[in-house]
């Protein structure tokens, strides 16, 4: 069992890192004792590392190109990890499947931001497949990170219903500026209440969590707990 804590966060990215720059920004205003103490990109044209840098946090890359096999890759990976001494690691926008080895010492440590209501959708192009299924609603979800990909315990989810002239472009604009709500808002429920992780089995202030947290109607944006659930 883990108790998930923001005080020291490390976030890997690959690419734009908004969802990096949402967390940064909510931890530096609004989020009582969280941190970003360090962004780390497996890619080095990431665009997320400068705008890391332009915010305070210290931003490292270490390119999985510089490797010719993948062990070595993470284990350069989980020595930049380690060394920022993370008390939460966010996978936000990371698109490399890790090794169950390298998540070893990570396990109830990592969560992942991903754009779909889990399970539905896992893996990649999911605006494109929630439209294709003819999907009502669409949107994002915050889980623990599990050998399994996109498989692991769900904290907290974000919907929107799916409109008629939606595109592909346009849900991926409109999930994604919920990702920049559900983010800030699960890592700040880390400091209002104790989250802890067991297995596959998620528990807020020691209540076991049956449905993922719902923002909006569950959680609020700044991580409080609304309706019951032990509110805080
Ligand atoms: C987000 O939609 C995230 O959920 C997915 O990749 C995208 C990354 O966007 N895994 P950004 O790099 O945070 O802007």
């Amino acid at each position: 069992m883990s108790v998930l804590s923001a005080q020291r966060t490390v976030v890997l990215i690959s690419g734009r890192g908004s969802n990096a720059l949402a967390l940064i920004q909510a931890c530096q205003t609004r989020i009582q004792s969280a941190e970003v103490v360090a962004v780390i990109s497996d890619r080095t044209d990431a665009a997320g590392l400068s705008l890391a840098r332009e915010h305070g946090v210290a931003a490292q890359c270490v390119p999985a190109s510089a490797y010719a096999h993948r062990g070595d890759f993470e284990q350069a990976l989980n020595t930049a990890i380690d060394a920022a001494q993370p008390t939460l690691i966010v996978l936000a926008g990371f698109m490399r499947v890790l090794s169950a080895e390298c998540l070893v010492p990570w396990q109830g440590r990592m969560i992942n931001i991903h754009p779909s209501l889990l399970p539905r959708h896992r893996g990649l192009h999911t605006h494109a497949r929630a439209l294709a299924a003819g999907d009502a609603e669409h949107g994002a979800s915050v889980h623990c990170v599990t050998p399994e990909l996109d498989a692991g315990p769900i904290i907290s989810q974000a919907r929107l219903t799916i409109q008629p002239d939606d595109t592909d472009r346009t849900l991926a604009e409109r999930v994604l500026a919920l990702e920049h709500r559900l983010l800030p808002a699960t890592v700040a429920l880390l400091s209002h209440s104790t989250v802890e992780v067991d297995n596959e089995q998620i528990r807020i202030n020691h209540a076991p969590l049956a449905t993922p947290l719902y923002l909006g109607l569950d959680l609020a944006d700044d991580g409080r707990l609304l309706r019951g659930m032990g509110a805080s």
